[in-house]
Protein backbone atom coordinates (compact mmCIF):
# COMPACT_ATOMS: atom_id res chain seq x y z
CA UNK A 1 0.00 0.00 0.00
CA UNK A 2 1.22 3.28 -1.21
CA UNK A 3 1.65 5.79 2.23
CA UNK A 4 1.15 9.39 1.95
CA UNK A 5 3.97 11.74 3.24
CA UNK A 6 1.67 12.87 6.21
CA UNK A 7 1.38 8.88 7.14
CA UNK A 8 5.12 8.98 6.79
CA UNK A 9 5.77 11.42 8.59
CA UNK A 10 3.27 9.91 11.54
CA UNK A 11 5.13 6.86 11.40
CA UNK A 12 8.47 8.57 11.94
CA UNK A 13 7.06 10.60 15.00
CA UNK A 14 5.86 7.26 16.55
CA UNK A 15 8.92 5.37 15.42
CA UNK A 16 11.44 8.75 17.34
CA UNK A 17 8.88 8.55 20.38
CA UNK A 18 8.71 4.98 20.78
CA UNK A 19 12.42 4.82 21.26
CA UNK A 20 12.59 7.41 23.92
CA UNK A 21 9.71 5.46 25.56
CA UNK A 22 11.73 2.17 24.82
CA UNK A 23 14.27 3.92 26.42
CA UNK A 24 12.82 4.54 30.07
CA UNK A 25 11.59 1.23 29.88
CA UNK A 26 14.64 0.00 29.81
CA UNK A 27 16.08 2.03 32.57
CA UNK A 28 12.90 1.12 34.56
CA UNK A 29 13.76 -2.68 34.07
CA UNK A 30 17.26 -1.55 35.15
CA UNK A 31 15.75 0.23 38.17
CA UNK A 32 13.61 -2.80 39.08
CA UNK A 33 15.94 -5.62 39.03
CA UNK A 34 18.54 -3.52 41.18
CA UNK A 35 15.46 -2.79 43.48
CA UNK A 36 14.82 -5.92 44.35
CA UNK A 37 18.85 -6.45 44.34
CA UNK A 38 18.79 -3.71 47.22
CA UNK A 39 15.97 -5.49 49.22
CA UNK A 40 17.96 -8.78 49.27
CA UNK A 41 21.11 -7.08 50.26
CA UNK A 42 19.03 -5.54 53.38
CA UNK A 43 16.08 -7.50 54.42
CA UNK A 44 15.67 -10.25 56.63
CA UNK A 45 12.41 -11.52 56.39
CA UNK A 46 12.18 -14.88 54.81
CA UNK A 47 8.97 -14.05 53.21
CA UNK A 48 10.15 -11.20 51.82
CA UNK A 49 13.33 -12.41 50.53
CA UNK A 50 10.92 -15.40 48.69
CA UNK A 51 9.15 -12.98 47.29
CA UNK A 52 12.20 -10.47 46.20
CA UNK A 53 13.77 -13.41 44.76
CA UNK A 54 10.94 -14.38 42.43
CA UNK A 55 10.29 -11.27 41.14
CA UNK A 56 14.55 -9.89 40.60
CA UNK A 57 13.92 -13.15 38.07
CA UNK A 58 11.16 -11.65 36.30
CA UNK A 59 12.40 -8.33 36.29
CA UNK A 60 16.00 -9.94 34.67
CA UNK A 61 13.58 -11.90 31.96
CA UNK A 62 12.07 -8.01 31.17
CA UNK A 63 15.19 -6.08 31.30
CA UNK A 64 16.51 -8.78 28.55
CA UNK A 65 13.09 -8.60 26.22
CA UNK A 66 13.73 -4.65 26.27
CA UNK A 67 16.97 -5.09 25.60
CA UNK A 68 16.39 -6.82 22.26
CA UNK A 69 14.46 -3.86 21.17
CA UNK A 70 17.00 -1.33 21.95
CA UNK A 71 20.71 -0.68 20.90
CA UNK A 72 23.27 -0.10 22.95
CA UNK A 73 23.94 3.28 21.61
CA UNK A 74 19.98 4.17 22.21
CA UNK A 75 20.09 3.12 26.12
CA UNK A 76 20.33 5.64 28.96
CA UNK A 77 23.66 7.32 29.47
CA UNK A 78 22.64 7.29 32.99
CA UNK A 79 22.05 3.81 33.70
CA UNK A 80 24.80 3.82 36.77
CA UNK A 81 22.64 6.40 38.46
CA UNK A 82 19.33 3.95 37.82
CA UNK A 83 21.14 0.96 39.12
CA UNK A 84 22.04 2.82 42.46
CA UNK A 85 18.54 4.80 42.97
CA UNK A 86 16.80 1.06 42.05
CA UNK A 87 19.32 -0.53 44.99
CA UNK A 88 18.67 2.70 47.40
CA UNK A 89 14.80 2.11 46.52
CA UNK A 90 15.02 -1.18 47.99
CA UNK A 91 17.57 -1.21 50.44
CA UNK A 92 16.35 2.08 52.45
CA UNK A 93 12.58 0.34 53.35
CA UNK A 94 14.49 -3.04 53.93
CA UNK A 95 16.15 -1.38 56.90
CA UNK A 96 13.25 -0.53 58.73
CA UNK A 97 10.21 -2.82 58.05
CA UNK A 98 8.65 -5.99 56.14
CA UNK A 99 5.87 -3.50 55.86
CA UNK A 100 7.71 -0.42 54.09
CA UNK A 101 9.10 -2.82 51.43
CA UNK A 102 5.87 -4.02 50.52
CA UNK A 103 4.65 -0.70 50.59
CA UNK A 104 7.82 1.08 48.45
CA UNK A 105 6.95 -2.12 45.76
CA UNK A 106 3.85 -1.94 45.54
CA UNK A 107 4.09 2.25 44.60
CA UNK A 108 6.87 1.21 42.36
CA UNK A 109 5.23 -1.48 40.60
CA UNK A 110 1.96 0.81 40.75
CA UNK A 111 3.66 3.43 38.73
CA UNK A 112 5.06 0.88 36.01
CA UNK A 113 1.70 -0.21 35.03
CA UNK A 114 0.41 2.86 34.36
CA UNK A 115 3.62 3.80 32.13
CA UNK A 116 3.33 0.69 30.21
CA UNK A 117 -0.77 0.68 29.91
CA UNK A 118 -0.36 4.61 28.47
CA UNK A 119 2.52 2.98 26.12
CA UNK A 120 0.10 -0.06 24.84
CA UNK A 121 -2.79 2.54 24.81
CA UNK A 122 -0.79 4.51 21.91
CA UNK A 123 0.69 1.64 20.08
CA UNK A 124 -2.90 0.25 19.92
CA UNK A 125 -4.37 3.05 18.72
CA UNK A 126 -1.90 3.38 15.74
CA UNK A 127 -1.94 -0.72 15.22
CA UNK A 128 1.62 -0.15 14.94
CA UNK A 129 4.96 -2.30 16.22
CA UNK A 130 2.52 -5.22 17.27
CA UNK A 131 5.22 -7.52 18.44
CA UNK A 132 6.66 -4.67 21.24
CA UNK A 133 2.99 -3.71 22.41
CA UNK A 134 2.26 -7.64 23.09
CA UNK A 135 6.08 -7.84 25.09
CA UNK A 136 4.99 -4.86 26.83
CA UNK A 137 1.48 -6.35 27.57
CA UNK A 138 3.14 -9.17 28.76
CA UNK A 139 5.67 -7.19 31.68
CA UNK A 140 2.62 -5.23 32.00
CA UNK A 141 0.69 -7.74 33.31
CA UNK A 142 3.48 -9.23 35.48
CA UNK A 143 4.40 -5.90 37.17
CA UNK A 144 0.31 -5.54 37.84
CA UNK A 145 0.87 -9.31 39.39
CA UNK A 146 4.13 -8.07 41.27
CA UNK A 147 1.74 -4.64 42.78
CA UNK A 148 -1.21 -7.20 43.62
CA UNK A 149 1.10 -9.52 45.34
CA UNK A 150 2.69 -7.09 47.44
CA UNK A 151 -0.49 -5.07 48.70
CA UNK A 152 -1.87 -8.55 49.78
CA UNK A 153 0.83 -9.14 51.84
CA UNK A 154 0.87 -5.62 53.02
CA UNK A 155 -0.04 -5.86 56.83
CA UNK A 156 -2.31 -2.67 57.76
CA UNK A 157 -2.48 1.02 56.41
CA UNK A 158 1.16 2.36 56.03
CA UNK A 159 1.65 4.93 58.48
CA UNK A 160 2.40 8.44 57.69
CA UNK A 161 6.04 8.22 57.00
CA UNK A 162 5.89 5.47 54.60
CA UNK A 163 3.53 7.19 53.05
CA UNK A 164 5.59 10.28 52.55
CA UNK A 165 8.25 8.08 51.48
CA UNK A 166 6.06 5.92 48.57
CA UNK A 167 4.72 9.91 47.38
CA UNK A 168 8.95 10.33 46.72
CA UNK A 169 9.25 6.73 45.36
CA UNK A 170 6.12 7.72 42.81
CA UNK A 171 7.45 11.19 41.73
CA UNK A 172 10.75 9.87 41.80
CA UNK A 173 10.11 7.54 39.15
CA UNK A 174 7.93 9.95 36.95
CA UNK A 175 11.04 12.59 36.96
CA UNK A 176 13.14 8.94 36.68
CA UNK A 177 11.14 8.17 33.57
CA UNK A 178 11.02 11.47 32.20
CA UNK A 179 14.93 11.78 32.04
CA UNK A 180 15.64 8.43 30.38
CA UNK A 181 13.17 9.40 27.64
CA UNK A 182 16.12 11.77 26.78
CA UNK A 183 19.06 11.21 28.09
FE1 LIG B 1 9.55 -5.34 35.12
FE1 LIG C 1 7.77 -5.82 38.52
Amino acid sequence: MHKTNSSVQIDNQLTKWLEGELRSDHAGETGAVWIYRGILATCTDPGVRDFAQQHLETEKQHLKLIEAFLHRDQRSWLLPLWRVAGFLTGALPSIFSSNAVLATVSTAETFVVSHYMAQIGRLQSHNSHNNICRVLQSCCDDEAKHESEASNLLNGRPSFFLRVWCALVSSGSNLAVKCARVI
